[in-house]
Order: structure tokens, then C-alpha cells, then sequence
């Protein structure tokens, strides 16, 4: 079997790769454009893809003929185009559920640094800016009592509220199932954090209304996926709007992120570090290493991906 691996796996993973098939992993530190996968990728059995590969309707049209797999190292899967993989044959797997965790922790470690003022206090202090403690030094807004929205009630939604509520947060919701209506989670919230997957449905969902229609004095966060919130208009929110602080992990055109943000108190900006421990960084590559190894060996493949 032909292994295609678009960017190095620890030597462990890649020596379980090794032992299923013949592996091709070229030597790149950054990610496979889609130009490289079209000229890569075509001829392999399986592919193990991560989060910023563009595995598009061309991609997998020219891969189609050999490929039988595409095992994403994410649980979401925005990058791959699933219509072309179902239509193509191609087998779809991704890694739910060991990020919940990390991600749920990072997440709220986002939520205190915005709402407590964690980075830019920090940066005063090395600034040599701190001459006095005074009442008013940089307050920011308490978690007890404070309303959180959770937008997607997955299961990192669902971890993050249960440790909300540890913190005295009151939780509410919007999912496609439950909860309340999402203008009133909008104008409600103090705190609004995301967690649905990017969709054609959900792309923008935050836009420049909702995020004006947002409870004054209230805080965004998003560790979910950056085109879920139109980042062009978070500064004017945070400028003329009702928004104290934002915090992100995400972006809409990573690593670019708008120059807006960039120099902003009131925002908190982190590298798509969501689901970055070790353990769980390691067990998701391995849960798409479990799905080639079921492949080579002719059993059925864990982790797919819901159609
Ligand atoms: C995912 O898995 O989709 C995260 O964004 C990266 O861990």
C-alpha cells in the first residue's frame, strides 16, 4: 500500500506507517499547497492530511483513482471537500473526541486572559509601566455571575460549560437541535464562545450585525474555526461597539491575521493551540495512523467521519 504522509509524524507514528505500506512524506516544513498535493498525491492508497492541506474537489478527483483514505489529523473537517470524497469513493476519518479536553481547557484559559486583562497586563508590567496599585488598575469583567453563550453545544461546547459553570459562569445555549434562538444568545451573553463546526451554513454566522448586536460590555471568543466570525469588523466592534475584549484562536486566513487585531489591548491572539498538549497532539496523529493500519490490513476503519 502507498502512504502518502503531507508533513512529518513522530518517528514512532511514522514507524507504524512504514511497517503498513510504503510511505512518501516530503521534506517541507510547511504545509502542501494544492498545487503540491495535485502533483503529490495522485498514486497513493491513502492519505494521512492534517487541518491546513487543501484537500479540494480537484485534489481528490486527481487522487481518486488509487486513493481509498483520507485520514485528517483534526476533527474538523473544513479543509476536505466530503461531497468529492463520498462521490469519489474516498473514506473519510478524523480524530473526535481526545481534543475535547485540551481544547476545552485552552478555552478557558482564552476566556480569563480576555476577561481579566491576563496578556496586557502582562505586557505592562515588562513595559516598566506599573509604578502604582491603584483601585482601578486594569479591572476586567468576573466569571461568577456572568451569562455564558455557548454557540455549538458539541462536545467541546458541552466541556467548556461544564467548567463554566465550576467558575459560577450561568450557561446558556444555541445548537442546530437545542437551545435558545441565536439573536437572543447574541444580545444575552457576557461571555460568547463558539463551537460549531465551519459549514457553508455557519461561515460568517458572527458577522458584522451580530457582532454589533452583542450584549454591551460583553466578550467574544472562538476556538472553534476563524471564518465563522467576519474578522474585518472585531476591532470596530471592540472600537464602537458593545465588545470590552475578544479572544481568538482561530483565524480566517491562518496564519494571516487582520492588521487590525494586531495591536490591540483588548484582544487576546493564540496559533490555533486549541487541542496543543502533547498527549493529545500525539493521540490524534495516531488515531489517523490506526485508520491507514486498518486500511492495510483490510478491517474496517475506525474513526470515520459522519456523512
Ligand atoms: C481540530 O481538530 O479541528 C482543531 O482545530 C485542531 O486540533
Amino acid at each position: 500500500m502507498r502512504i502518502y504522509v503531507s508533513r512529518g509524524l513522530p518517528a514512532d507514528l511514522m514507524t507504524r506507517l512504514r511497517a503498513a505500506g510504503n510511505v512518501t512524506c516530503p521534506d517541507r516544513a510547511a504545509p502542501p499547497t494544492e498545487a503540491d498535493l495535485l502533483n503529490e498525491l495522485p498514486g497513493h492508497d491513502a492519505a494521512v492530511v492534517q487541518l491546513t492541506d487543501p484537500m479540494s474537489a480537484a485534489v481528490l478527483e486527481a487522487a481518486a483513482p488509487t486513493l481509498r483514505l483520507a485520514a485528517q489529523i483534526a476533527v474538523g473537517l473544513d479543509n476536505i471537500d466530503e461531497l468529492a470524497a463520498a462521490r469519489h469513493g474516498v473514506a473519510v476519518t478524523h480524530t473526535p473526541g481526545v481534543l475535547t479536553d485540551a481544547t476545552a481547557d485552552l478555552t478557558m484559559a482564552l476566556m480569563l486572559a480576555a476577561c481579566r486583562r491576563v496578556v496586557e497586563a502582562d505586557r505592562f508590567v515588562r513595559a516598566g509601566r506599573w509604578d502604582v496599585w491603584s483601585l482601578d488598575l486594569m479591572t476586567g469583567m468576573e466569571l461568577r455571575g456572568a451569562t455564558l453563550g455557548i454557540l455549538g453545544r458539541g462536545r467541546i461546547g458541552r466541556a467548556v460549560a461544564h467548567r463554566a459553570e465550576a467558575f459560577g459562569m450561568r450557561i446558556q445555549h444555541t445548537s442546530r437541535t437545542s437551545g435558545i434562538p441565536l439573536q437572543e444568545l447574541i444580545r444575552t451573553s457576557d461571555v460568547l464562545s463558539i463551537h460549531a463546526p465551519l459549514t457553508t451554513g455557519t461561515w460568517h454566522l458572527i458577522d458584522q450585525r451580530a457582532l454589533m448586536a452583542m450584549k454591551p460590555g460583553s466578550v467574544l471568543i472562538n476556538t472553534a474555526r476563524g471564518p465563522l466570525v467576519d474578522e474585518l469588523y472585531i476591532a470596530e466592534a471592540l472600537e464602537t461597539g458593545p465588545l470590552r475584549a475578544v479572544g481568538l484562536d482561530v483565524f480566517e486566513e491562518e496564519p494571516r491575521v487582520h492588521p487590525s487585531l494586531l495591536n490591540r489591548g483588548d484582544v487576546v491572539l493564540l496559533p490555533h493551540i486549541g487541542s496543543a498538549t502533547d498527549r493529545t497532539r500525539h493521540r490524534m496523529a495516531s488515531m489517523a495512523v490506526e485508520a491507514v493500519e486498518a486500511l492495510a490490513a483490510g478491517e474496517p476503519l475506525p474513526h470515520r467521519a459522519p456523512r
